[in-house]
């Protein structure tokens, strides 16, 4: 009898077209679901971060994050561009600071699960949290300081100065010894910061213990637009793994030309990591660093012109707007540009594996349902 309500009400929601019921998905498409998780994901320490692991230092890199006085002027912190209340960005194409100004070319990025990135940056300058963190108190349109009138400032602040002795010790003699610090000391605390659970992950946990009741919660249109993603839509040979990204670079035709010239992503990007005395091969870089093999194996080619860096899909309804230039204001923008692409602006990488997709109305907001099933 109760099976027989229940093939019933089965029924009535199918023809209702109604909103509830699990996907009848194949082994391979389970085990592509499984890849996306599970979230969080256990971290490991980064060996080219030794102050990670120090709670105190943990402490220290918050209070640097909002202070103003790490910039020359005065006027911006790091929480100025990477606004907490907004996941770490600041909800603008590109970041205005001084007199609306662009301070970028480049859309600022969220700072939630910046740890788990291989490479940092949209061209991938830095191979370290920490490195990518240094930039900005260097960079003149940013924090604007040098190492030595940032060392100045740390010393000739009390606030400062009494901050690093507690945390760190006796202040260095060196002055790019304590720039390097309170890098590190950011860094740390930036490596705590992790976006939360999402519908998505309460789905995928329940499909692979095989609670289909519980699976059943997750929206049917989520269902579909996931299947897409992982499937015709080969989304996920980009947009991989826990995090959704690779961590890799990839041109898929968003324009690079800025204000005067030409955005040339991963190609500019290779060259200042090469050169940079901060990456994990230069002189502040720890012994054994397991992850300086891919910065001793990198290569400037010709391909990596125009490419940006596979950014992950966590958190997406909180930082609109999206791509490296902030260019698409909303989600729907995104889709309709994998929808519609112009295969005349992809180069032979992204070629290979995007086209068209040409997407009905229901498919676009099916995927659309997915992608925000991605955010809490
Ligand atoms: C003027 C706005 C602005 C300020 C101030 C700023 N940032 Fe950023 N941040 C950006 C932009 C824009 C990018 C992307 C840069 C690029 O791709 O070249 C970025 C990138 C980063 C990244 C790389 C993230 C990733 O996922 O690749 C880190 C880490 C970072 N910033 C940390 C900081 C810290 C720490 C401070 C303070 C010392 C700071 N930022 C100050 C705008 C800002
Ligand atoms: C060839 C690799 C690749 C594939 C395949 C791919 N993407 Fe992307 N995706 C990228 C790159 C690279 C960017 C950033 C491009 C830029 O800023 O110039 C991006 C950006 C995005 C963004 C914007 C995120 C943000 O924070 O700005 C979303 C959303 C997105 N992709 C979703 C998708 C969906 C949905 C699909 C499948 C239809 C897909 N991607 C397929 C590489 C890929």
């Amino acid at each position: 009898m109760h099976r027989l309500f229940a093939a019933l009400a089965l029924l009535w929601l199918a023809q209702a077209g109604a909103s509830v019921g699990l996907l009848d998905f194949t082994a391979d498409e389970k085990a592509r679901i499984a890849s996306h998780g599970p979230w969080p994901p256990v971290q490991t320490a980064d060996v080219a971060n030794a102050l990670a692991s120090q709670a105190a230092a943990v402490a220290y890199g918050r209070q640097l994050f909002t202070d103003r006085r790490l910039s020359a002027d005065g006027r911006a912190s790091c929480a100025s561009c990477h606004v907490p209340a907004l996941a770490f960005q600041d909800g603008q194409a590109v970041p205005r600071l001084r007199d609306g100004l662009p301070a970028s070319p480049r859309n600022t990025p969220s700072l939630l699960d910046s740890a788990q990135r291989r490479w940092l940056g949209w061209g991938g300058d830095h191979d370290s949290l920490w490195a990518a963190s240094l930039a900005p108190l260097l960079a003149a349109n940013e924090m604007g300081h040098s190492v030595a009138s940032l060392a100045a400032r740390v010393r000739a602040t009390p606030a400062l100065a009494r901050g690093y002795q507690r945390a760190l010790g006796p202040l260095p003699a060196s002055d790019e010894a304590l720039a390097v610090d309170l890098a590190k000391a950011l860094a740390a605390y930036q490596a705590t910061l992790v976006s939360p659970r999402t519908a998505f992950d309460d789905f995928r946990d329940a499909l692979l213990r095989g609670d289909t009741q519980a699976a059943a919660g997750y929206p049917l249109a989520a269902q579909r637009g996931l299947r897409l993603f992982i499937g015709e839509g080969r989304c996920s040979v980009c947009h991989a793994g826990p995090a959704f990204t690779n961590g890799e670079f990839a041109d898929i035709g968003v324009p690079f030309f800025v204000p005067g010239g030409v955005d040339p992503g991963r190609h500019a990007g290779l060259k200042a990591l090469l050169a940079s005395p901060y990456n994990r091969l230069g002189p502040f870089a720890a012994a054994d660093d397991p992850r300086a093999v891919a910065t001793r194996h990198v290569l400037v080619e010709h391909r990596h012109f125009g490419e940006f860096r596979v950014p992950g899909l966590r958190g997406l309804v909180q930082t609109s707007p999206y791509m490296h230039d902030g260019s698409l204001a909303t989600l729907d923008a995104v889709v309709r540009h994998y929808s519609e692409l112009n295969e005349d602006r992809l180069h032979a990488d992204g070629e290979r594996i995007l086209r068209p997709l040409k997407l009905q109305p229901a498919d676009s907001a099916d995927l659309l349902a997915f992608l925000r099933s991605l955010s809490r």
